[in-house]
């Protein structure tokens, strides 16, 4: 029997004895979300706790950053293991009794549980530091809804140091409760963003002859831009290119000067989003001077895609499997959203994975970043688990 089944009655006991804290957590971190990179109190709140449990290594390696590092008593390798713990700019519109008490600002994403089961996971860790191998270092990241996002900053400040392998999880609602989902391979695409302005000449709508029509011009870019997808690109590869903002016009009778358009740009392999942004140029210049416009266009680069490592997210699996079964497991497959936990894998090999949080008896049902999102708080324990199970895993020599 290895080490890791010898240890799951334990286990589960310890998390059954942080249950009520990580619960208790995760509702004081709801009540108090605070936006991208201004967790003061939500940091503060991270570093008190981490050391209320003895033990731990503290550092703030940026403003609103906690990192933990144990060492454990057995030989074994270096495991980071990351949550996020920013919050949204929304008005929340739940029920509850720890509702937001920050106006216009909510954890409508799940990071105040993510918080939660990387402390719960901490303290547990703490207790078994002798039977704990290797390192771990908790990350509490900031920042993870803006970009840049917090993850660069942080490898920048050197939290990646002498790490061998990384790991974090979402709570994810159209997951229902006491699934989890894991991808090996490329899982989230890289969010770009891009900005062109044409510009035209404006006039009187009577008088077209007088005047370059912006948006008669912008219809044609934006139409013009889905033949990167459609016709320059592999179809093999993925690629998502969207233009979400048309900003242009004051009445039905003027023509303006100028169009303003705003998108993103989804892919999952490097070679192919460098490639991205000239064929976009290409076809921006080619339309606009065809007839007679100018124009303006930048592309700004958001997270790397999330590629999950084949042999990170075998063991994973298996740690999973054996602790929570085979059919709880899902294999998942990519998608084109975007994740700063990338910002880590470029340091280590790592994998990120999916805890489900929806229960539709519960009336858990709401999509992430909506006013009526929540989780289900069975979650929490379950995460837990995930991750000291995963550590035992991937530490062992
Ligand atoms: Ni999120």
């Amino acid at each position: 029997m290895s080490d890791l089944i010898n240890s799951l009655d334990k286990v589960n006991e310890l998390v059954e004895s942080v249950k009520e804290d990580i619960v208790k957590w995760r509702r004081y971190l709801h009540q108090h979300p605070e936006l991208s990179f201004q967790e003061e109190q939500t940091s503060q709140f991270i570093y008190d706790t981490l050391e209320s449990f003895g033990g731990l290594e503290l550092s703030r390696p940026t403003k609103t950053s906690v990192v933990a590092k144990l060492k454990g008593s057995r030989k074994g390798r270096t495991l980071a293991i990351r949550a996020d713990m920013d919050a949204l700019p929304i008005k929340e519109e739940n029920q509850f009794d720890f509702v937001s008490k920050n106006d216009g600002v909510m954890h409508a994403c799940g990071h105040d549980g993510h918080t939660s089961i990387l402390l719960g996971t901490a303290k547990i860790l703490s207790q078994l530091k002798e039977e704990v191998p290797g390192d771990i270092h908790f990350i509490f990241q900031h920042a993870e809804e803006l970009s840049p996002g917090g993850a660069e900053e942080m490898v920048q400040a050197g939290v990646m140091d002498g790490v061998d392998q990384v790991i974090g999880l979402h709570l994810w609602a159209p997951i229902e409760i006491g699934k989890i989902e894991v991808v090996s391979g490329p899982m989230m695409a890289s969010p770009d963003e891009f900005h062109i302005t044409i510009k035209g000449k404006g006039g009187h709508a009577a008088q077209p002859h007088f005047t370059i029509d912006s948006i008669a011009i912008g219809a044609q870019v934006v139409t013009n831009l889905q033949h990167i997808v459609s016709r320059n690109i592999d179809p093999l590869d993925p690629l998502v290119l969207s233009v979400t903002q048309f900003i242009a016009g004051t009445a039905h009778n003027v023509i303006p000067g100028s169009v303003y358009l705003n998108g993103t740009v989804r892919s999952f392999k490097p070679e192919l989003r460098e490639e991205v942004p000239a064929l976009m140029e290409r076809i921006v210049k080619g339309v606009t001077e065809a007839h007679g416009a100018s124009y303006e266009f930048s592309y700004q680069k958001g997270y790397r895609p999330v590629i999950n490592d084949k042999e990170v997210t075998t063991k994973l699996r298996e740690a999973f499997v054996e602790t929570f079964g085979e059919e709880a497991i899902k294999d998942g497959v990519p998608t084109m959203g975007g994740e700063d936990f990338s910002g880590f894998q470029q340091k280590a090999p790592g994998s990120f994975f999916m805890v489900g949080a929806g229960n539709e008896e519960k009336g858990i049902v709401y999509p992430h970043h909506h006013p009526r999102f929540t989780i289900d708080e069975e979650s929490l324990p379950i995460g837990v688990k995930a991750f000291v199970q995963a550590v035992f895993k991937l530490n062992a020599e």
